[in-house]
């Protein structure tokens, strides 16, 4: 319930059956930029400063799970219009007072500050209603709202319901409100069901006009303020209109895009300044991006922490931490826990899964590690491949610093090779390779003790 009593409530109406959608998903669980419809909605009535109340139905009652901690969830059973769930929301909010926010789950891009200033309008105009308008012509199926003779707000007729002269109206009911509690609570009751079964929350305003009482109404530019989605051609509209959001947002806060309309960026990412995203990038989910990294063309980006100065080029990664400075791609491929230390570098068609790779190691061409543990400075040579894998098992393969693991070999975990040793190219190495040892063949044999000279390190690094 309402904590701070001079926080607005934001009733979110989402009980519908977005039959429209066709669809076995409930409506307001179907995402635009990577988020359930519902927890867009949420997000802008809790920028807005409410503290929300969601309408849910036995129908949509999958949508909980879009629902926050602590948010309360009133049931509309049986779902009867949308005046009829805010009978509901009240009932299930005996604590709200001052003033309320209506919105429906399905206008996920109205603004919070939209919200506030018809808010502040009932206190401007004195008005007991506040509504959300737009000029959007007469093609389509919004509330039209009809205005009395001297220009004030008379009623809302239903485009179902609507004369043709009512329809050809081009001022539409863009779906947001606000409201005084203490009247919304006298009106509800008095709303009844239309002839098509339903209780409109529309009729709100000729209650409010019979009464003599103020409907403010806020005429606002953008179109996009009152998209409803309906239909999954509304939904893409949606989409992409909010990803343009969240990529200016981005740009404004210091991130480059190179031709922007073509990468696409979720609501939950997040870019620090003077990263360089190229063309053609996704970046999904819990992805955060480093200061100085340049991702794509083409890259892949979900649920990724990258670091600072990281070049990551065409490639997919999932799940996956990148550490500052290191290079991948292009065509790598990491899954679900790949962490790269400091200045690792990848090339070409390798794949990392559930494995740490230590700071610098190198593998640049046609590798899989799974389930390993790699050192440091290691160099894993082209067509190395940890069978970690036995048909019924993963086992973990264990990599020593600075080891040398030549060209095509195999490692059948589980099996260490230990720090400073060597594998020759093409070994199958099924026993454990001990430090500065050479092994090679087929199944590999220790052949000699071999210390490597390196070309970059001082003799601190042994
Ligand atoms: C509604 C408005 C219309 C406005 C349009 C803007 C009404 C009667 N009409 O029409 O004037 O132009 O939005 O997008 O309000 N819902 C419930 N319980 C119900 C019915 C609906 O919670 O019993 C919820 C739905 O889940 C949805 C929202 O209310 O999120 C709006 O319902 P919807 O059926 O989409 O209304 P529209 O026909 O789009
Ligand atoms: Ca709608």
């Amino acid at each position: 319930m309402t904590e701070d009593p001079s926080r607005p409530t934001a009733f979110v109406l989402a009980a519908g059956l977005g039959t429209r959608m066709r669809s076995r998903t409930c409506k307001v669980l179907h995402t635009a930029a990577g988020k359930p419809l519902l927890a867009l909605v949420l997000d802008t009535v809790a920028a807005a400063g409410a503290d929300a109340v969601v309408v849910l139905s036995r129908e949509s009652e999958a949508a909980r799970a879009a629902v926050p901690e602590g948010v309360p969830v009133a049931v509309q059973d049986p779902p009867l219009g949308t005046g009829d769930a805010v009978r509901v929301a009240l009932d299930a909010a005996p604590g709200a007072a001052g003033r309320c926010y209506i919105v429906y789950g399905d206008t996920v891009l109205v603004r919070p500050e939209t919200l506030r200033h018809l808010g502040g309008l009932l206190d401007e105009r004195r008005a007991v209603l506040a509504i959300l308008t737009g000029k959007v012509g007469t093609d389509n199926a919004y509330g039209r709202i009809v205005r009395g003779p001297a220009g004030d707000v008379d009623r809302i007729v239903e485009v179902r319901l609507a004369s043709a002269e009512e329809r050809a109206i081009p001022e539409s009911n863009f779906g947001a409100y606000a409201a005084d509690v203490a009247w919304l609570r006298s009106a509800v009751p008095l709303l009844a069901a239309n002839e098509t079964g339903e209780v409109f929350l529309t009729d709100l305003v000729a209650v409010a006009t019979r009464e003599g009482r103020t409907v403010a109404a806020l005429c606002v530019e953008d179109p996009a303020e009152g998209l409803g989605v309906n239909t999954r051609a509304d939904l893409a509209i949606a989409d992409g209109i909010l990803r343009r959001r969240i990529r200016l947002r981005h740009m404004e806060a210091g991130v480059t895009f190179v031709d922007p309309d073509s990468s696409l960026v979720d609501a939950t990412v997040e870019i620090a300044p003077d990263v360089v995203v190229e063309r053609g990038c996704v970046l999904e989910g819990r992805t955060r991006i480093g200061t100085g990294t340049r991702v794509g063309p083409y890259a892949i980006l979900r649920d990724t922490a990258v670091g600072e100065g990281c070049r990551v080029e065409a490639s997919v990664l999932e799940g996956a931490t990148l550490e500052d400075g290191v290079r991948i791609g292009p065509f790598s491929h990491l899954r679900p826990g790949a962490y790269l230390e400091r200045g690792v570098e990848m090339g070409n068609f390798g794949e990392v899964k559930a494995s740490r790779l230590g700071a610098g190691t190198k593998m640049h061409h046609f590798s899989y590690v799974g389930d390993a543990s790699v050192g440091r400075g290691v160099n894993i040579g082209a067509g190395t491949i940890t069978l970690n894998y036995d048909g019924v098992h993963k086992n973990r393969t264990d990599i020593g610093d600075d080891a040398f693991i030549g060209s095509d070999t195999l490692l059948r975990a589980p099996v260490k090779v230990g720090r400073g040793a060597t594998t020759g190219a093409g070994a199958v190495v099924t026993r454990d390779v001990p430090e500065d040892t050479v092994a090679v063949g087929m199944p590999a044999r220790a052949i000699k003790k071999y210390v490597r000279p390196r070309k970059d390190a001082g003799p601190e690094r042994r």
